[in-house]
């Protein structure tokens, strides 16, 4: 009898201890994903950030390859003449500079600041990082 109440002490207080470690791992595990998903617009830097816009909402890929002309200029190619001609990405974007790169196809580009311009800076030094970091 003496031995039987033991042994379930024992059980008891091992499923306890089991129990006790596995919901502390668990939340421990899905603290760590929540925080790289729910926190991430905090941790991204910029050019993540510009990269993100770039391929999504501002759906800039369509024209905008990393190292091939498609419709508009290759990223690397624009990336390279705003270096050389210390141009300002964000600037252009807003409307408010010249084109440089490729002034006779600028028509195409301008239908686009209808969603530039409705971009914060943020998101548009963002979208200047992540070219930029196409510069070599
Ligand atoms: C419909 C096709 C198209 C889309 C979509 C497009 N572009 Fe362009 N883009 C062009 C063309 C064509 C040029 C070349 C004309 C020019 O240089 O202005 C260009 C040029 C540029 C330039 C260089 C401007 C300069 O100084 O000459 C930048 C910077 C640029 N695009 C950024 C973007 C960004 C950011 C987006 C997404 C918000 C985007 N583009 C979406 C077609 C497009």
């Amino acid at each position: 009898m003496k031995k039987a109440v033991f042994l379930a002490t024992v059980l008891a207080f091992a499923s306890c201890k089991k129990e006790s470690q596995e919901p502390f791992g668990k939340s421990s595990e899905s603290t760590t994903e929540a925080s790289s998903e729910g926190e991430s617009a905090t941790v991204k830097t910029p050019v993540d950030l510009g990269k993100e816009i770039f391929e999504g909402r501002g759906n800039c890929t369509s024209c905008h390859q990393p190292d091939q002309k498609v419709i508009g200029p290759s990223i690397q190619e624009i990336a390279k003449i705003y270096k050389d001609k210390k141009g300002d990405i964000a600037t252009f974007l807003k409307g408010n500079a010249d084109p440089i790169v490729d002034p006779s196809q600028f028509a195409v580009m301008q239908t686009n600041f209808a969603i530039t311009k409705e971009m914060s800076d943020e998101e548009l030094k963002a979208i200047e990082a992540y070219i930029n970091s196409y510069s070599k």
